[in-house]
């Protein structure tokens, strides 16, 4: 049986007339004849070119779908090394528990996403209401949201370096740089609405004003953040 070592099928990514081939569990697959494997893609996810091991798991389908496709031979066992001792710990790490490759940003991330989106609503639907209760509410998912901002940082960064090899794109710049802008946008709302409005569910006070035109802005680049987060986990054309 042949043995394809990792650069071997990079190249075989479906793209641009290439052939595809996958590996899973050390042996390597051709899915170029498939209909689900259009251009190297499956199921707008999984790209060919890659070894999918830890993909499969998550499909809904089990090993047995490979089967159908041809056996072509199998994945050279390579040794990888890492640029920093650092890199190369961390791996080992994750090579135990798995779940922390991915799973952190995408865990942690819609909790400014919610929460900063809620407060505008609530700020508006407290001022359209005249309640203070839901003023407070707008206030208490502001100060919350907040918080968990560089949660999402600290994980975005780390499954950028951990899952990018931190190769920057324009997407990530993007992402890196409107996700240090909501947390600094967060941080004067909340100066804003804690020092400057005397009274927030009154309209007719500038600061009041303002205030709701930076929740507004805040929720609009918490959302950019997310679609932008969601492009690189789901591509489209
Ligand atoms: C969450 C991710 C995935 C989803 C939602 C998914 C979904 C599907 C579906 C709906 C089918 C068609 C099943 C049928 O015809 O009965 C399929 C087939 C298949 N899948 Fe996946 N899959 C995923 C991940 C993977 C991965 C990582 C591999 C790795 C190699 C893989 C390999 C295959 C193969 C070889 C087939 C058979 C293709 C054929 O019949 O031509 N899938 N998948
Ligand atoms: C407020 C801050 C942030 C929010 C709300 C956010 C939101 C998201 C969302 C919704 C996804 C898609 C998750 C999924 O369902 O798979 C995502 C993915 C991603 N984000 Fe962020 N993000 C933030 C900050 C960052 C930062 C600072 C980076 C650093 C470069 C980053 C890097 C990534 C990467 C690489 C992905 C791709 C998925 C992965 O490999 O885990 N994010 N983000």
């Amino acid at each position: 049986m042949k043995t394809f070592s990792s650069t071997d099928i990079k190249v075989c990514d479906g793209k641009d007339g290439a052939a595809s081939y996958v590996a899973v569990e050390g042996k390597v697959y051709d899915v170029s004849g498939s209909l689900k494997w259009k251009q190297g893609n499956h199921m707008r996810r999984h790209q060919a070119g890659n070894d999918l091991t830890a993909d499969i798991k998550s499909a809904p389908h089990g090993l047995d779908v490979l089967s159908r496709v041809t056996l072509i031979g199998q994945l050279k066992t390579e040794t990888k090394i890492y640029r920093s001792t650092a890199r190369a710990k961390t791996e080992a790490i994750l090579e135990k528990h798995p779940f922390f490759r991915r799973h952190p940003h995408p865990a942690v991330v819609h909790f400014p996403l919610a929460l900063l989106m809620m407060s505008s609503f609530l700020e508006i639907s407290a001022i359209l209401m005249a309640s203070a209760r839901t003023e407070w509410a707008a206030y208490l998912s502001l100060i919350v949201g907040i918080i968990t901002v560089p949660a999402a940082i600290v994980t975005g960064y780390f499954t950028w370096w951990i899952n990018y090899e931190a190769k920057g794109s324009p997407i990530i710049n993007t992402k890196k740089k409107l996700a240090w802008l909501a947390f600094i946008v967060g941080l004067v709302a909340f100066m804003i609405r804690t020092f400057a409005v005397a009274s927030p569910v009154e309209l007719g006070e500038t600061m009041l004003l303002i205030y709701v035109g930076t929740l507004l802005i805040l929720s609009g680049l918490v959302a950019a953040i997310g679609f932008l987060g969601g492009k690189l986990t789901f591509p489209y054309d």
